[in-house]
């Protein structure tokens, strides 16, 4: 998610969840071929299993970047085929391409043939006027052909004219049954449901009907459920840490970092919604909101405003 899913809020998802795959935010190809490479792809050893999310839709630019990614010693990458920003869609990148399966299967085909490393795509139940289970099954059937073994299907339509990205994040209804009719036509395909994804309760539900779950804005606006995910759903009886424990590792990372130069200020975001819907919730994120900027001991104070939870 782009302006949220930094390598700072990806290192504490990590420390959440030492399952969950990770991705990047949407980097286009052009910033990644023209601007410098090594800021963009920086990322912790401890992130992986990470998946780069590129958009584009040239299939030899794409095809360079994948290299570029392949190198940075990413896992997999991923194409965006679901954002509806008209700046995207000017560039001919995410959501609009879904009206040109063909050339979302020469990018993929161009990026497998360029790299040994999973291929994925990330699109939506349909757009505009292209949104009948027809269209998108025979979407799918181009780019599973091309090499696609993973697509992450946000399971809304986007309106490509007249809703903004925030409201094609909400209005248009979901629709989870045609993912699951998708995943029943691919039964071999590794399909990935997002979209409203807010409890263990509702991935679970999905999980008997598709491969995986992709989980967006839960894990920014509360992201302790992320520490629930290894005990309940990989069942590995893995210990689930306490907040405290999770502040703790944090705060040993931003030690780090800090060392090597990063502010304070890049790394603090992630933490805010750790206590959410928890007493002492409010206060803790006010803390780190106002009160961290002119603190003579900025660390110290996080430790000391930990709310005691059970
Ligand atoms: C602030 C923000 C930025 C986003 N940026 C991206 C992005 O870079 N790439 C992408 O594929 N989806 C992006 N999305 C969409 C989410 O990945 C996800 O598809 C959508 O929010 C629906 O899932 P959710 O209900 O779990 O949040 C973004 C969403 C938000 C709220």
């Amino acid at each position: 998610m782009m302006d949220v899913t930094d390598r700072h809020f990806r290192y504490l998802m990590r420390i959440l969840s030492h399952r969950v795959v990770l991705y990047t935010e949407m980097l286009t190809t052009g910033a990644l071929l023209h601007n410098c490479p090594t800021r963009f792809l920086a990322y912790d050893e401890a992130e992986h299993p990470l998946v780069l999310q590129l958009g584009g839709s040239n299939p030899s630019e794409l095809s360079k970047c994948a290299i570029i990614a392949q190198k940075a010693g990413y896992d997999a990458i991923n194409l965006n085929v679901g954002c509806p920003s008209s700046r995207v869609q000017s560039g001919a990148i995410g959501a609009c391409l879904m009206a040109e399966p063909s050339l979302v299967a020469d990018c993929v085909a161009a990026m497998k043939e360029a790299v040994d490393m999973p291929v994925s795509v990330k699109c939506r139940n349909g757009i505009d006027e292209l949104d009948s289970y027809e269209h998108l099954h025979g979407f799918i059937t181009e780019i599973v052909a091309a090499g696609c073994s993973h697509v992450i299907i946000h399971a809304r339509k986007a309106w490509l004219k007249g809703l903004s990205p925030k409201q094609n994040r909400d209005i248009p209804p979901l629709d989870y049954q045609r993912v699951y009719r998708i995943q029943q036509a691919f039964p071999d395909l590794t399909l990935t449901m997002n979209g409203g994804i807010k409890t263990l309760g509702d991935i679970t539900e999905h999980l008997r009907h598709v491969s995986g779950v992709m989980i967006g804005r839960e894990a920014c606006n509360n992201p302790y459920l992320i520490a629930h995910i290894d005990h309940y759903i990989y069942a590995e009886g893995a210990v689930i840490k306490t907040r405290s424990e999770v502040i703790q590792k944090y705060l040993a990372y931003i030690r780090q970092q800090m060392s090597q130069g990063v502010a304070l200020k890049h790394m603090t975001r992630p933490l805010l919604n750790l206590f959410h819907g928890v007493t002492g919730g409010k206060h803790w994120r006010r803390t780190l909101s106002d009160e961290l900027r002119n603190h003579a001991d900025p660390l110290n104070l996080i430790e000391h405003c930990i709310p005691h939870t059970l």
